[in-house]
């Protein structure tokens, strides 16, 4: 019998991976769930037979949980999260990307205060095992300093979701901030200082020209490049292509330091489901030895198969349930999540103006954000 007792908010496509690992957990429980769709209901029921569906008005005052998981789309979680910061819960979970207006920015911080519970943001890419070990390996001083950062991601456009609320910016955010949300946690995540400039190009190009939906034409970038400068003098690019689903590694990250280059690669979500291998690799290039060594990093194949993440939200659940058990802090702060939100809507500005984006004094010493930054609203 588990002894950790959650509630879901959003039984979709991300929620029912959410399912899937935390009942893989032995000490953690989803028991009550708040899904508005009847098809989505079913297939939780499917995964999770003994769990309560209920309103949201009624998750709120459950005395039985411990802590809640928020996987709604990205326009719903400023609304949910006000509501859960006057609730007794004290252990939240949050999807990615925590909001999507940057008016709410400080308005979130200002409340989450307040509430005082443990909110960790949904970064699980943080956890994608090529990537943890390139963070070892550069925190470990392998490289030398690190001074330069590329991420790349090439893959399949977005999947199609309950509503289609991810074709319009105005419910993601923007490509940019929806998708990329992880890329910009990771370049702070590996440079360790605050962004100062962003400047990016992108557009639609080839998905989703042809759509039509009740709320018009899609408006969302299907490509782009992003140049982020750093204050400590450090700097870092993506390259994001979604309609590149034939590239053998998905996301592919190099950082450069003095002494040598780090490659990350993981591999396509498709190559789960084929007979090609599905590990994932992190090559060494040192200046002196001119050998690149190859290091093949595997996750257990039952880990692989329930997610589309390489595994990687396994990992952050352990981590999520060991905060609540150990009364730790979370490892994905709401100001980390705040942070790579602000990134990616400095980019969307950036590609809709076609001018650089300062972020001067939007941060403090510490990395906190401390200024409104309601300008960047698109
Ligand atoms: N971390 C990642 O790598 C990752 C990957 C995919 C999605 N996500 C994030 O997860 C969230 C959900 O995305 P998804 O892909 O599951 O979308 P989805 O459309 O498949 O699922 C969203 C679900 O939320 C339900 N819903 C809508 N409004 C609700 C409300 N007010 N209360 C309760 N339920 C509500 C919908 O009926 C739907 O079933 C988004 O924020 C998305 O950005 C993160």
């Amino acid at each position: 019998m588990a002894d950790i007792s959650y509630g879901l908010i959003g039984g979709g496509v991300m929620g029912l991976e959410h399912i899937r690992y935390v009942n893989k957990m032995n000490h953690a429980d989803i028991v009550s769930v708040v899904e508005p769709n009847k098809l989505q209901r079913n297939l939780c029921k499917k995964e999770i037979p003994s769990a309560e569906f209920m309103s949201l008005e009624n998750l709120l005052v459950s005395k039985n949980i411990d802590a809640v998981i928020v996987s709604t789309p990205n326009h719903t979680h400023f609304e949910i999260l006000k509501l859960l910061f006057k609730s007794e819960i004290k252990n939240i979970l949050l999807e990615k990307p925590v909001i999507t207006d940057p008016g709410d920015v400080l308005k979130i911080k200002k409340m989450a205060q307040e509430w005082g519970g443990k909110i960790w943001v949904g970064m699980e890419y943080r956890y994608m095992a090529p990537i943890s070990e390139l963070l070892k390996e550069t925190q470990a001083g392998t490289i030398g300093i690190p001074r330069m950062m590329m991420v790349r991601e090439h893959r399949n456009p977005f999947l199609k979701k309950v509503g289609d609320w991810n074709r319009f910016n105005k419910n993601t955010g923007g490509t940019l901030v929806e998708k990329c949300c992880h890329f910009f946690d990771l370049m702070h995540l590996f440079l360790d200082s605050n962004p100062k400039k962003v400047f990016a190009s992108g557009s639609m190009d080839v998905n989703h020209i042809n759509e039509h939906y009740k709320e018009g034409k899609p408006d969302i970038i299907d490509n782009a490049f992003v140049i982020v400068d750093f204050e400590n003098g450090k700097r870092a690019m993506l390259d994001l292509c979604m309609f590149a689903e034939g590239a053998k590694y998905q996301e592919e990250l190099s950082i450069t330091g003095d002494r040598g280059r780090i490659d990350a690669q993981v591999p396509a979500t498709w190559a789960k489901n084929s007979d090609e291998p599905t590990n994932g690799r992190l090559i060494v290039n040192m200046r002196k030895s001119l050998r690149p060594e190859v290091r093949t990093i595997s996750v257990p194949k039952d880990l692989l198969k329930i997610g589309s993440h390489f595994g990687s939200t396994w990992y952050e659940h352990l981590g999520f349930l060991s905060m609540i058990r150990n009364n730790l802090k979370p490892e994905v702060t709401l100001n980390d999540g705040l942070r790579a939100v602000i990134i990616g809507m400095a980019a969307e500005k950036s590609t809709r103006t076609g001018r650089q984006i300062d972020l001067d004094g939007i941060f403090d010493n510490h990395g906190n954000v401390i200024s409104d930054v309601s300008e960047l609203r698109c």
